[in-house]
């Protein structure tokens, strides 16, 4: 995965726990990486590993730190990094998120490891979109984060359900969000 992930856990644990927290959390993942250079691959094990060592430092559950990872991520590592994606995305969080197929592909275009997510978009009639997460990381917790962050960055408040889950069987997640 690029760097970019794991910069974002970085930044999200120094800021709400400090430098010890993380200090220690890289050596619980064994992670010997002095820093994460955004558009670089790094293994998806490490990421993992660094979720996990969070999880167990902090004592609070994966799910919970993947989602506030999304959340985090959006308005934050995301907008800093990638400036120009972000003017040309959208106006309001729903052209964002329409448009997500479109920046994976282009910020991933000459990584040919990367492996990013592929949505499928329906547009019900009252309003609620509902986006396929196709992957085969099968991250929906922080699926669910992203696009709660994309509601932060438009300032646009808005409620994701997850009607079908790969990991309760399904052959896909599905999130249906719904703006107000
Ligand atoms: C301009 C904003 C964004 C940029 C530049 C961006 C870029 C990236 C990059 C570079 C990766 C790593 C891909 C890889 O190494 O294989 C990634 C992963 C991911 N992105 Fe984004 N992203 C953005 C916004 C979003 C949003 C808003 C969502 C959801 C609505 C999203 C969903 C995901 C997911 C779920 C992954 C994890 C990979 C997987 O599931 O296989 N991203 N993104």
């Amino acid at each position: 995965m690029k760097g970019v992930i794991n910069k974002g856990i970085q930044e999200l644990i120094e800021g709400r726990f400090g430098a010890d927290a993380w200090a220690e959390i890289k050596s619980r993942a064994q992670c010997a990486e002095p820093f994460f250079a955004i558009s670089e691959d790094y293994p998806d094990e490490l990421t993992v590993a660094l979720a996990g060592a969070a999880s167990e430092t902090l004592g609070i559950p994966v799910d919970t730190l993947l989602v506030e990872f999304g959340k985090f991520w959006v308005p934050n590592t995301g907008r800093d990094s990638y400036p120009t994606f972000y003017q040309l995305a959208g106006k309001t969080a729903r052209e964002f998120l329409l448009n997500m197929n479109r920046v994976h592909e282009q910020v991933t275009r000459n990584a040919p490891s990367a492996t990013p997510p592929v949505f499928t978009y329906e547009e019900v009639p009252d309003g609620t979109l509902c986006m396929h997460y196709h992957s085969q990381r099968g991250l929906c917790p922080v699926l669910r984060g992203l696009i709660l962050g994309v509601g932060e960055l438009f300032e646009e408040p808005l409620e994701v359900v997850e009607t079908a889950c790969a990991r309760e069987g399904a052959p896909h997640c599905v999130m249906e969000v719904r703006f107000q």
